[in-house]
């Protein structure tokens, strides 16, 4: 599918679909609706009044142009409360406009640059979120559904024609459309990785997807057991132990084009289960059904890394994941047992089921000892975390006000819901504490689950920056929204894309 910017009059775009919008509780049409309303012989007001379209967000006004304009159909997208509007709602707009089209078989389709008029958005950040949106929203899985498949190809839409007036915002949209198309192209690639059955995407696999973004400043580092062994990393190899599939750590470096000397560093960590199981702890059978959901976190740094060389940041980004799988087998991790972590802790398992920090408290080990200006991780971490925040917002947690503050900016912009859980220094001694060892890795109590997991990864960051994102609820999606379907989101990859940006290049 092309999108792309046209400057025509859409009373004269020759189109199977004209997506035009008006704002809820509108009597009054003014610009481009005004302009089709006159066109259409004031046709959209009489329906509009027929139908009962109020303008409300997610309403869709659609009709046959019967020949008084060019284009073959009209369809009009309620925006919603003016004072609700913003490029969330241009995102979504993007996404309904496309599943639209798609329904009524239109292999062309003509649009506004909603939010750009009277929504008061700037071009290309308008132009932007409606890319972005209308990727997003075409996004399917349909690798093991033939059939399906076919029918998605044939019905396919083959171009967006974003129509403005003015010729000279003719750049700046088109510099927003390559920005959503980039932001949606690592998002849908992070989709495909999480709904990729796990028989499919064990731990070699995600390390292959890995090896294969070498190239255009990325180069890749892979560890494999013997190797993880020699290092030491005890606490990620006892969760892999159970699995017949032998674990990888996989070390992603992009290097800026132009290496400065002073270029901020910053390490991304990502949870990379490939299916969790529970271990010897075993989950039952409906918590184990989305488990391949569990490197998610990983699936969100390769979804980065896919667009890292276009995105460009001018900082030196390092992406590290320790992927295995969570089996229980004769061979498998004990409850009871002590594993020795990379940074010298000592770790008693007391439910193989909180496996994910004990493979990123390795993970994280090695990123401090990259020295980064900031490290943050993305973890499909607690169960806990869903019953505190529902399914669609990540907790974040963090040692450093400003980074902190930094991530829940580039979520908001990215559109990704996050929202900040304390690190209680106070509940460290009854979360955390072992009669045996260092560190227990799950806490007695089921109180505060989220944020126990989160205090047990502080301890292995020390005083470097960093952010933890507990992505249980929004990396997987229950049920279809117009922005994704039922499945892996992609969550993290806007956010992290949207941080590195709007990072300056000297710290
Ligand atoms: N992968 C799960 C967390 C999870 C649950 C992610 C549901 C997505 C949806 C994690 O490894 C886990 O099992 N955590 C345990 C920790 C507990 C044993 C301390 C949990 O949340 O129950
Ligand atoms: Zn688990
Ligand atoms: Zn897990």
């Amino acid at each position: 599918m092309k999108i792309e910017v046209s400057l025509a009059d859409i009373t004269k775009a020759k189109v199977d679909l004209l997506v035009i919008n008006e704002f809820e509780g509108v009597r009054e049409p003014s610009g481009a609706t005004a302009t089709a309303n006159k066109a259409l012989g004031g046709l959209i007001y009489d329906l509009a009044a027929a139908e009962h379209f109020e303008g409300k967000e997610g309403q869709v006004l659609l009709f046959h142009a019967h020949g008084k304009i060019p284009a073959a159909r009209v369809a009009v997208l309620g925006l919603g409360k003016r004072d609700e509007f913003s490029l969330d709602t241009v995102r979504r707009l993007g996404a309904v406009l496309i599943r639209k089209a798609r329904d009524v078989g239109a292999k062309s389709v003509g649009t506004i640059l909603h939010g750009a008029g009277v929504g008061g958005l700037e071009p290309t950040e308008a132009a932007r979120s409606l890319a972005e949106g209308i990727h997003l929203g075409a996004y399917r899985f349909l690798r093991y559904r033939g059939e399906e498949a076919k029918k998605a190809a044939e019905r396919e839409v083959k171009e967006v024609k974003i129509i403005i007036r003015e010729k000279g915002k003719a750049a700046a949209v088109r510099a927003g459309i390559a920005q959503g198309e980039l932001i949606a192209e690592g998002v849908t690639f992070a989709r495909d990785l999480v709904n990729e059955p796990a028989a499919k995407m064990k731990p070699g696999d995600l390390a292959e997807v890995g090896r294969e973004l070498r190239g255009n400043g990325i180069s890749v580092e892979l560890f494999d057991e013997e190797q993880l062994r020699q290092m030491g990393t005890g606490a990620f190899l006892g969760v892999a132990q159970g699995s017949d599939e032998p674990p990888f750590l996989v070390h992603l470096i992009y290097q800026p084009k132009h290496l400065t000397k002073k270029r901020p560093k910053v390490a991304i960590v990502g949870k990379a289960i490939t299916f969790d199981t529970g271990g010897l702890s075993l989950k039952p059978a409906e918590a184990m059904e989305t488990m391949k959901l569990d490197m998610a976190g990983a699936a969100a740094i390769l979804g980065l890394f896919k667009i890292l060389p276009r995105l460009a940041p001018a900082i030196e980004v390092h992406g590290i994941f320790a992927a295995c799988e969570n089996m229980p087998s004769g061979k498998a991790l004990r409850p009871g047992d002590i594993l020795h972590s990379l940074a010298g802790k000592t770790i008693e398992v007391t439910n193989t089921d909180a496996e994910g920090r004990l493979t990123l408290a390795d993970a994280l080990t090695l990123a401090v000892r990259l020295k980064p200006d900031a490290i943050v991780d993305l973890a499909t971490l607690t169960g806990a975390c869903m019953v505190a925040l529902g399914q669609e917002v990540a907790g974040l947690m963090g040692n450093n006000e400003r980074l902190v503050a930094a991530i829940k900016e580039s979520a908001k912009r990215a559109g990704e819901k996050v929202w900040e859980l304390p690190l209680v220094k106070e509940y460290k001694e009854e979360y955390l504490k072992s009669e045996v060892a260092d560190l227990r890795n799950a806490p007695k109590s089921r109180y505060g689950g989220a944020i126990a997991a989160g205090l047990f990864l502080a301890e292995f960051v020390g005083d470097t920056s960093w952010v933890h994102l507990d992505i249980a609820g929004p990396a997987w999606a229950e049920r279809e929204t117009p922005l994704c379907p039922k499945g892996g989101t992609g969550f993290g990859v806007a956010t992290l894309a949207e941080w590195l940006t709007s990072l300056p290049s000297r710290p």
